[in-house]
């Protein structure tokens, strides 16, 4: 029998300035790429034709421990951040994250703890992340045709192994799941009616994101972007929406709801409508390097830090210096990039 889950009472931190970067732009969420391991390869961030085989992932030895991602938890809320995402690549891949859950949610600042996940693993452990004190769960879906979805997937896992894990998240107790649809032309944009159909009604909201030309494996190109306004046309059309106000400053989807109260839809315009200006993301990689955008080419690297001594104090003004120091606004310079610039992360490293 599934367990009731009891809220965890979390000590309340006392509110902190957050740092400002060179415009003026808060520290306020972290996202924490747990694993670059993943059990699908997405073409648009993992493709699998591009990997280069042995050595491509990190080994055992060069992650972050639990006990360094918690002390890096809590010296991040020190600095203000009180949102914390979980990603991965596939961060259920991740031995002990349950465990891991359990200490971030407890720590002090912690006000909002999500996960980002392809859900395939969801049945085996949504249960126990829900009793760990994980507060949201996002899961990543590009269809429901069971020709297209391989096809993005790079021939792994399948849409009923999604689906069964987005059940196992409602059974659990998890409400307002966020869907994420990464829509390629030519691809999968034909059956975005199709997914919202499915998703209407039931509460969870299904995020549109224009394929971004994130890492250098992926073969972007602007053709197979298809702009978030072509799409609000569309689906304006056969079911009206609304625009919604957003709930925090910096989110990165435009949110719509159905005018019929069939719930909610989001569109995440990086490429057509740049949100820069009000980003307040920072990231560290599974081994320990910070970056100040998710399409940076170079980090800081943490993990001799947290490695070395034991110093909470020095590792806060060495974030908060590279803080106070960032300009990054990648999606509205996109395209004056300097030839022969550094190669960017790729996306399963850095985490979405
Ligand atoms: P909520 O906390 O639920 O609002 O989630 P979120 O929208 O911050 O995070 P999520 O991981 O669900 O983001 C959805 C997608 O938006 C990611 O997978 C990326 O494709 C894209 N995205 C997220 N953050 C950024 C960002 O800082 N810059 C750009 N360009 N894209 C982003
Ligand atoms: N463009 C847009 N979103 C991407 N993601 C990964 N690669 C890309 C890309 N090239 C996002 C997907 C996935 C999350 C982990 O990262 O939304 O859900
Ligand atoms: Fe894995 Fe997510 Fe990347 Fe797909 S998008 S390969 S599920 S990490
Ligand atoms: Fe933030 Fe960089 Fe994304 Fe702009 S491109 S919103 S600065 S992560």
């Amino acid at each position: 029998m599934t367990q009731p889950c009891t809220p965890r009472v979390v000590p309340l931190a006392a509110p902190v300035a957050s740092p400002r970067d060179r415009f003026a732009r808060p520290l306020r969420d972290l996202r924490l790429s747990v694993l670059d391991r993943c059990n699908l390869r997405c073409t648009y961030c993992m493709p699998g034709d591009s990997l280069m085989g042995r050595g491509v992932f990190l080994p055992r030895e060069q992650l972050l421990t639990d006990d360094e991602l918690i002390r890096l938890v809590r010296v991040f809320t020190g600095l203000g951040v009180d949102k914390i995402r979980l990603t991965g690549g596939e961060p259920l891949l991740r031995p002990g994250l349950v465990g891991l859950v359990d200490r971030i949610a407890a720590t002090p600042g912690v006000h909002d703890l999500a996960l980002t996940t392809n859900a395939t693993l969801l049945p085996r452990h949504a249960t126990a992340l829900r009793a760990a004190g994980l507060h949201r769960i996002t899961v990543s879906l590009d269809s429901l045709d069971p020709e297209v979805f391989p096809r993005m997937s790079g021939g792994r896992g399948s849409v009923d192994e999604v689906l069964e894990g987005i059940a196992a998240a409602e059974a659990a107790g998890f409400r307002r799941l966020k869907i994420n649809t990464v829509v390629q032309r030519g691809v999968n944009d034909a059956g975005v009616e199709n997914l919202l159909a499915h998703f209407r009604g039931t509460g969870h909201v299904v995020r549109l994101i224009e394929f971004m030309d994130v890492g250098n494996l992926n073969h972007w190109s602007a053709e197979q972007v298809v702009p978030s306004a072509e799409l609000l046309r569309r689906i304006h059309a056969r079911w009206p929406l609304k625009p919604v106000a957003s709930e925090t400053p910096g989110e990165t989807a435009r949110r719509y709801a159905y005018e019929d109260g069939a719930g909610e839809i989001g569109f995440i315009s990086s490429v057509s409508q740049p949100f820069c200006g009000s980003c307040s993301r920072a990231r560290v990689t599974a081994d320990g390097n910070f970056y100040t955008c998710l399409f940076a080419a170079r980090g800081l690297a943490l993990r001799p830090l947290l490695r070395q001594a034991d110093d909470d104090a020095g590792l806060r003004d060495v974030l908060l210096a590279r803080w106070h120091e960032r300009e990054d606004r990648y999606s509205e310079e996109r395209g004056k990039q300097a030839p022969g610039a550094d190669p960017r992360v790729e996306m399963f490293r850095m985490g979405g």
